[in-house]
């Protein structure tokens, strides 16, 4: 039987503390499915198109990875997919608390799927998307901290507006 995992999330933008997630999970699970959020509540640098485009590009040496985006409750998506997984990576004990409110809801929805947890590698345990913008927006140095064709597109997204700033 496959073994399918879904690793959801905003990715406004993606990471490299992603792309370190994305990557283990694709050696312990037959297919990883990363799935951008339609998310209402926030307002993103970033539109779906383009985060979508971005995680293509960041992932295309993984061969067991795909990319897609989803609508309404993560467990109805990851069921769709017939995934039995979900992957999250922690960085710290502040993620804990919501990471085990969202574990135990989805596991009340869906009580046949998993969630799996991995640490994220010392290296990036400071990292998040919100960071990543805070310091790109001031045109700092972002190459070791995100994939190259992200450093680009925010360079390109900053870069054009000065509104943005
Ligand atoms: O990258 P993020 O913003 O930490 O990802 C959060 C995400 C997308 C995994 C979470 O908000 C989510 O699953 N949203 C879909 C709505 C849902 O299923 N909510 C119940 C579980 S929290």
């Amino acid at each position: 039987m496959t073994s399918i995992a879904v690793c959801p999330g905003s990715f406004d933008p993606v990471t490299l503390g992603h792309l370190d997630i994305i990557q283990r999970g694709s050696n312990v699970f037959d297919e990883v499915i990363v799935a951008v959020l339609h998310n209402r509540n926030k307002v993103p640098l970033f539109s779906v198109e383009e985060r979508l485009e971005l995680l293509k590009k960041a992932t295309e040496h993984i061969p067991n990875v795909t990319i897609d985006s989803f609508n309404g409750l993560l467990i109805d998506y990851v069921k769709q997919k017939q995934a039995k997984a979900i992957i999250r990576g922690l960085r710290a004990v502040s993620d804990f608390e919501y990471e085990m409110q969202a574990a135990s809801i989805n596991k009340k929805l869906g009580p046949d799927v998993e969630t799996f947890f991995m640490m994220t590698s010392n290296q990036y345990s400071y990292l998040s998307s919100s960071i990543v913008k805070e310091v790109a927006k001031y045109e700092a140095d972002v190459s070791d901290i995100v994939p190259p064709v992200v450093a680009e597109a925010l360079k390109a997204k900053f870069s054009s507006s000065p509104r943005n700033k």
